[in-house]
Formats: structure tokens, sequence, C-alpha cells
């Protein structure tokens, strides 16, 4: 065994509104593999996430949800380690940047970086919001295309010609928060001079650093390294660093009113969650972020973050007194079957969808560092494959092992592996392909580590088709070749589960106890299990039901309209799953007065409703044209609204809630509203 290593290593820190799909799962896992990888090896290795909780869409979520965004972010915090955890993400620490740690390194970070000359202030002019006295992320701004005269296109970028512009060149501007016509107010803004950390960015993207192994890392990929290069040589701009109130985050050190742009103390929030965690196991934060800290720190993030994490981050640390990251990696997006996610196919997929689904995390992982490798490449779930790929490897191949030979060791030896083996030149090769495995896991070429591994399995499969058991069982004075035959493939399924375990340490777990083992680490490979006893084998693995996948897209699918059903004599949709009664309550349904309600132009599904629910009024949009063909007939009648439904952002604008419906035929024409008896009155909550 090499050298022992201090690694930290981190996931890119989710935003705290929204919900964790299959994406983030490819790094998260990507990562996990890694880390118990290294844990696995002997390394001190610590894992450590946040979720990023500041900014304006944020605070907008939360106003928007009625509550504040401490609170959104607590709750969607547990959402979200709730989610990791079904995964089997081994964090160290989930933390979250909205912590008094990250505020203290904050501030620190800025204090320096401002001390040593590489903050600026400057005045700029940028669209405000005179109703919501606001001034306006790009995104928040809305209005036709300067060059195609597209409507209700975003600030920064045009979705039907392509162009990109600034929020100032939009024709006939108006707030997405508030619909109000955005006017130019100028503001003091904080500045990063990024131009001034050139040289040292020059090297750094260029260089490499010595692990505590010895080996040399360099700090990024050659495709990252290219694109900083194009990057750096474009002229690098200062960056703007600060935002005004009202923003949820950190206020600015003696600048009242300007706060920390929320990827300021993103990446801050690494020190932080890894602060939090040094001082509960008691470890000396210092030693790991000091300029010349042996300790090696690796961030995995997506393509689409590089810039941040390639060279404002390193700059931030190396100009604040720290250390800069060993390195950075990036991988690529995913795509299913073929094409971006997509809400209305039902392909993007939630990560607790999956879970509630009774699909097995341990097959995601695995299909998932089937796919990937170290470089930036995007990488698809194939459904059928998934189906495919695992029934026939973990199940196939690999499971089917024990199952095949663990029933003759209990029934006819007591659980008893033989003292030795004579034929052990197959696991001598097993044992063999430990260090060529180890390298692959540690080059992140995972995809080459699991054909190894699967190449391995094929060779055992090959032993028992030529040794046949099941035909030793039946014939006189075979018991010691069928014990040894059974202990040769036992040790088999023992060395190919120690290099699966970084992907399926649950299925791990079980084979351990199975085993009868402490849990198992690398070096674990160099020895063999000989006359011990294991105990009675329990299955370790089901098949996917291909049935399950079919549940799974149904459960993403979100179509725009509330899903009709086929409502023909005698064919009823059938009934949802039970719920308790806790179920129930969350759900928030009022009474609702349409106040208005219009066609929407560019629709031929959607009307507009403006609802009174007695303590606000809300817009929300409904899929039921067809059946309301005249919607000012509507105007004045009560309906039923779900009113704690989160909104959602449409080409037309943002829909609060939702209307309930009785559904009919497939096409939308039996959609039909529900009333409510005199008496009943807007916001009253029915339960
Ligand atoms: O892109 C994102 O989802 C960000 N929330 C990632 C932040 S990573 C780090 F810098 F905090
Ligand atoms: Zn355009």
């Amino acid at each position: 065994m090499s050298q022992q290593r201090q690694i930290l290593v981190t996931s890119a820190l989710p935003y705290a509104n929204g919900a964790i799909h299959l994406g983030h799962m490819v790094e998260h896992i990507q990562t996990d593999v890694w880390v118990r990888f290294q844990k696995m090896r002997g390394h001190e290795c610590y894992y450590v996430c946040a979720d990023d909780t500041h900014g304006t869409p944020i605070m907008l979520a939360a106003e928007k949800q009625g509550v504040t965004p401490e609170a959104l972010i607590e709750r969607v915090q547990a959402e979200h380690l709730a989610d990791f955890t079904g995964f089997h993400i081994g964090y160290d620490n989930y933390y979250s940047t909205n912590s008094p740690e990250n505020r203290e390194y904050a501030r620190s970070i800025y204090n320096t970086l401002k001390a040593n000359g590489k903050i600026v202030s400057r005045t700029i002019e940028q669209l405000f919001d005179p109703e919501k006295q606001m001034f306006l992320p790009d995104r928040f701004v809305k209005g036709e295309c300067p060059k195609c005269s597209a409507k209700d296109q975003y600030g920064d970028n045009c979705e039907v010609c392509g162009a990109t512009y600034s929020p100032t060149e939009l024709k006939n501007p108006y707030s997405a928060v508030s619909g109000a016509t955005p006017v130019l107010k100028t503001s003091e803004h904080f500045f990063f001079r990024l131009g001034d950390c050139a040289d040292y960015l020059k090297g750094w993207t260029a260089g490499s650093s010595v692990r505590g192994d010895g080996e040399t890392q360099p700090h990024l990929q050659a495709e990252s390294l290219n694109k900083m290069n194009e990057w750096i040589e474009g002229g690098l701009n200062d960056w703007d660093i600060s935002r005004d109130a009202p923003y949820f985050g950190f206020e600015i050190p003696d600048a009242p009113g300007k706060y920390f742009y929320v990827w300021l103390d993103a990446p801050v929030g690494y020190m932080a969650s890894f602060k939090n965690l040094a001082d509960r196991i008691g470890l000396n934060f210092d030693d790991w972020f000091k300029p010349d800290s042996k300790a090696e720190l690796y961030h995995f993030i997506g393509k689409d973050i590089l810039y941040f994490h390639a060279l404002f981050w390193p700059a931030m640390l190396h100009f604040a007194g720290f250390r800069a990251p060993t390195g950075v990696f990036a991988h690529g997006f995913l795509t299913v079957d073929g094409q971006k996610m997509s809400k209305s196919r039902g392909t993007f997929i939630t990560a607790k969808s999956y879970l509630d689904c009774g699909l097995n995390p341990e097959w995601m992982r695995y299909y998932i560092a089937a796919k990937l490798n170290a470089r930036i490449e995007d990488i698809d779930l194939s459904l059928d494959d998934f189906v495919a790929r695992v029934n026939s490897d973990l199940v196939g191949k690999f499971v089917n092992i024990a199952s095949r030979s663990a029933g003759f060791i209990a029934k006819r030896f007591g659980g008893q592996l033989a003292e030795a083996v004579a034929d052990g030149e197959i696991l001598a090769r097993l044992q063999n392909e430990a260090a060529a495995i180890a390298a692959a896991y540690e080059a992140r070429e995972y995809a080459k580590a699991l054909r190894d591994v699967m190449g391995l399995a094929d060779l055992v499969n090959a032993y028992v088709d030529a040794n046949k058991p099941w035909e030793l069982a039946k014939q006189q004075g075979q018991d010691a070749r069928l014990q040894e035959v059974c202990t040769v493939l036992i040790n088999a399924f023992r060395l190919l589960t120690i290099y699966l375990k970084p992907v399926l340490p649950k299925l791990a777990e079980g084979v351990e106890a199975f085993l009868n083992v402490a849990p198992l680490t690398w070096r674990d490979a160099d020895s063999l299990l000989l006359g011990h006893t294991i105990a009675p084998y329990q299955h370790l693995m089901q098949r996917i039901d291909p049935a399950l996948i079919e549940k799974l897209i149904e459960a993403n699918k979100q179509s725009m309209e509330p899903q009709a059903a086929p409502a023909a004599a005698g064919n009823f949709e059938p009934l949802a799953d039970t719920i308790t009664i806790d179920d129930f309550a969350k759900l928030d349904l009022r009474i609702g007065k349409v106040l208005d309600c219009q066609f929407i132009e560019g629709s031929d599904k959607l009307l507009n409703f403006t609802v009174d629910l007695g303590f606000e009024t809300r817009t929300i949009f409904s899929g039921i044209r067809k059946a309301y063909p005249e919607p000012e007939k509507l105007i004045g009648r009560k309906v039923v609204v779900v009113a704690n439904l989160a909104p959602r952002k449409m080409r037309f604008g943002t829909s609060s809630g939702m209307i309930v419906c009785a559904s009919g035929a497939d096409d939308g024409s039996g959609l039909f509203l529900l009333d409510a008896d005199q008496g009943a009155a807007p916001g009253m909550r029915i339960g």
C-alpha cells in the first residue's frame, strides 16, 4: 500500500429551490464512487457538500410560497439529503451555504482580497423594477427580442433566434416579477479584478500538484485547459460580486444594503462544510487549507460551471491566502434516450420518483458508473439498455455466482468453506487484476474498471459451466470436489464484490453479512477465505422488471393540462395508491372566486384565470379551454384551487396554483370544474 493520503472531495452544491434529478445524481454518484474507493484504499478521505441557498430566485420562490427563505431552504435541504441518502451517497457532511461558517469565510476572503487590491467598486446602470423596488437579474427581465421581435424572451438570449444581448436591448421590456416596465437605475457594485489574476491563472490552469503518494495530478483535464486558455487569452473581465437589497444572502462588510452575489459564497460553502465537519470530529482545518497544505482538494462539477471553478475559485483562494484545488474534475450532461431530459416525455426523472417507484438505487449507480470516464462527455441513459445491462451484468453474471454455489456450502458442508483449493489459478487471475482495476477507479475511468470486473465474472461463469457443481452434487464420492469448486466460487464472488464495492456499497454490505466477514477493504483482495464458515445465502439483488420503467416515466410526465383519463362507461382510471391522512393534509385546497378569465394568445389549451383566494389574488393557467370555450362565463363562479402547489413558470407567465377539475375523455373536452355550495367563501380551506 502506498503512503496514506489526505483527500478532501466535493460535488457541486445543488440550488435549494429545485428537486434533485438524475442529472445531479450522475455527479454525486461519480464523486461517491471515487470517495468510497479512496476510503477502501485506507486513505483519510472526506466528502463534503451543501445546499446552495442564496440568490434572487430562492428569495422570490420563498415569497411566492408565502414562507421565509430560511424556511424554504430548510425544507429543501431535508428533501435533497433524503434523495441523496436514498442513492447511498455517503457524505461526511451535507451542510448549507446559509451558515455561520460560510458567512465568516465569505467575509474574510472578501476582506483579504480587498486588502490585496483585488476588489474595486464602480457605478453601473441596471434595470430596476419600480413596483417591486428591486434590481432585476437578466433572467427576470422579459420582452421582445431585439433581433427577431419574438415575444416573451428572457433578458440575456432569445430562445427563438438564438441571439444574445443585454436586457436593456429588449423591446417593450417587462419585469417577470411584477409585470411592471423596468427603468434604468444606477448603483454601486463591487468587482473582483480577475484580469489582475491572469498570470497566476495561466500558471495554475496549466499546472499540476504532487499528491500525497508522490504522483503528479494535473489541475485540469485537457479539454478544460483548452477552454481556459481560450478564455484567458480572450481577456478576463472583472467579476461583479455584489447585489443590491432586497437579496437573500450575506451582507458585504462595511457596505450596508449590498450583498455578496450567490456565486461568491457558493464555493466558499465547500470550506464552510468542511470547517463544520472539522470542528465536529476534531480535524485541524488550517492543515487542509493553508497554502502549503499536503492535503489534496478535488471538486467534481458539471462542465457548465467550469468558469467558476477553474478561474474565479482558484484565484479567490490563492489571493485570499489559502491553498488552491489539486484537481477540478468536470463531467458532461446526462441525456435520456439520446435527448435532453424532458418534462413532457417523462424523462426529466427526479431522484425521489425513482426511489418511490421501487427501483433499486444500486441499479442506477451501476449503470451510470459503467458509462463514466475521465473525459467531459455527455452520457446517455438508454432505458432499454439500462434494464438489459443491469439484468445481464449484475444479476446474470455477478449475483448468480453466489446463488449457484452458496446453497451447496450451506446444505452439504454446514456453511464451511474448504481449507484449501487445488485449482487456485482462476482466483490468482482475479487477484492479479486488483491493481489495474484500482488504477482505473483512481483515474475516474469507471467504465473501464467495470468492464474489467465483468470480464472476470465471465471467466468465473465459464468455470461454473466447466465444473458443473449441480452435477458434482449428484455424484457419489465427489463431496470434497464439490466443496472445493464452491469454495472457489465463493472466493471469486468475494473478490468481485471488493472490486464492485465503491459502486454497490449496499450490496457489498449484504455480501459481508453473508460471508460473515468485516467490511471489505481493497487490501482484502490479497487474501482468500478458506476454512471459514459463511452465513446462509439470501438473495442479494432482483432483476429489473421493465414495468417499473413504465411506472417511472408516467410518474415524471408533467403536461400543462390536468391529466385526462378515459371515463367511457365502465372504463375508470385505476385507483391511486392509498395515502394517509397526513399525506392528504399536505394538500391545501381552497375555495377561489374567478375574478377574470381570458383566452391566452398562442395557446389553444390554456385559459388565464385571475382568482380571489380571500387572502390574495392569484394568476392560474388551466388547460380547460376546449371544455370552456366562453371564458367570460366563468367570471364570478367559485372553483376549487390547489393553493400550495409550487408555482410553475410557463411560456406565458407563472401559474400559481391549479384549478381542480373532474376529467373525462382524453382530448380534454370532458373536463368539469367543481362547484361549491352557498356559504363557501374565497379562502376557505377544503378538507
Ligand atoms: O450550478 C449550480 O447548480 C450551483 N448551485 C453550483 C454551485 S457549486 C459551488 F460553487 F458551490
Ligand atoms: Zn430572436
